[in-house]
């Protein structure tokens, strides 16, 4: 088969599913990383024979695309803030969303940085770190930080840390349950003596059950359920744990930032009130949802 007709089937068998640009850019992920032909390289030559071991890892992501698996899984890879992940279904695709939060805590500690010269020294914790998303492209730029990243999976701190290695940046991972009554005792015995985090950051499980309808297939059938849903009887749980660690483990003018369900932020905001955090900020993403919320600790 040439790699016009199997262009042409791609978008044949799949056109009932998806609209033809996703298509068409899937087409282009798959030869791109089979054959290494970009888009240019590909319309130039649409007569080239696709030989039968790259036309089996063809039929293979057509047949997974039909069954709505994720491309990212299907790829066993991503980008997140210009850098590469690897990804496999033991962690959640990172979302663009998060991205926002990322660029949002690097200009945040910019503008300290500017205000204070040793910011730039800090001690980051990333609470529920998946593939290590957040913590590597926060260690990606600010080289002189030493970051932490914590998850209860092991499976999921084992990509985490193959994404360190790619992106050439050393985190120290820490299996631990974040919810287990010892967590603040075990969390600082990571840490030395009087030290504290100065910027605390999680993107925890918070979809509830209730919400389960509004979800793709391709998330509720492939993508790990722990990193997704709560009960619906205690949505914030993690928001109200990781609070209580935040308070125990945070530096006096140290910041704790989330990332948050759309449709609980004032319920968010209220938590962190009652509990005595300063300076709370909820931000919308750029779909227009609040999606991020920053605290203090003590107001600045
Ligand atoms: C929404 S995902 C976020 C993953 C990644 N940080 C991101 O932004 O793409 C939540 C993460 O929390 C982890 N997690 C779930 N329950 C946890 C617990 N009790 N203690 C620690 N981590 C937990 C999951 O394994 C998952 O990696």
């Amino acid at each position: 088969m040439t790699l016009k007709e199997l262009q042409s089937k791609f978008h044949l068998e799949l056109n009932s599913m998806y609209p033809d640009e996703e298509i068409a850019s899937f087409f282009q992920l798959l030869v791109q990383d089979r054959l290494q032909l970009t888009r240019v390289e590909v319309a130039l030559q649409p007569g080239l024979k696709v030989n039968s071991r790259d036309m089996s890892f063809f039929s293979n992501a057509l047949t997974e695309l039909q069954q709505e698996k994720p491309i990212q899984y299907i790829l066993g890879k991503t980008e997140f803030y210009g850098l590469p992940f690897k990804v496999t279904s033991d962690v959640l695709i990172p979302r663009p969303e998060t991205e926002e939060l990322v660029d949002r805590i690097l200009t945040e500690l910019k503008e300290k940085r500017q205000r204070k010269k040793d910011w730039s020294q800090l001690t980051l914790l990333d609470i529920g770190t998946g593939s290590g998303c957040i913590a590597i492209s926060l260690a990606k730029h600010l080289p002189n930080a030493s970051i932490y990243a914590l998850d209860v999976s092991e499976k999921a701190l084992d990509i985490a840390n193959q994404n360190a290695k790619l992106n050439k940046v050393s985190i120290n991972f820490i299996q631990q349950d974040i919810l287990d009554s010892d967590a603040i005792t075990n969390l600082s015995k990571h840490l030395s003596g009087e030290q504290k985090f100065d910027v605390i950051i999680s993107n925890p499980p918070y979809v509830r059950e209730l919400e389960k309808h509004e979800i793709s297939k391709n998330v509720l059938e492939y993508e790990p359920h722990t990193a997704l849903f709560v009960k619906d009887e205690n949505p914030l749980l993690f928001y109200d744990k990781i609070a209580d660690v935040a308070k125990e483990q945070l530096s006096k003018d140290g910041i704790l930032f989330f990332e948050i369900n759309q449709y609980l932020g004032e319920d968010t905001r209220n938590l962190l009130k009652e509990k005595g955090f300063e300076n709370i900020e909820l931000t919308k993403d750029l779909s227009g949802n609040e999606r991020m919320i920053k605290a203090n600790i003590s107001a600045q």
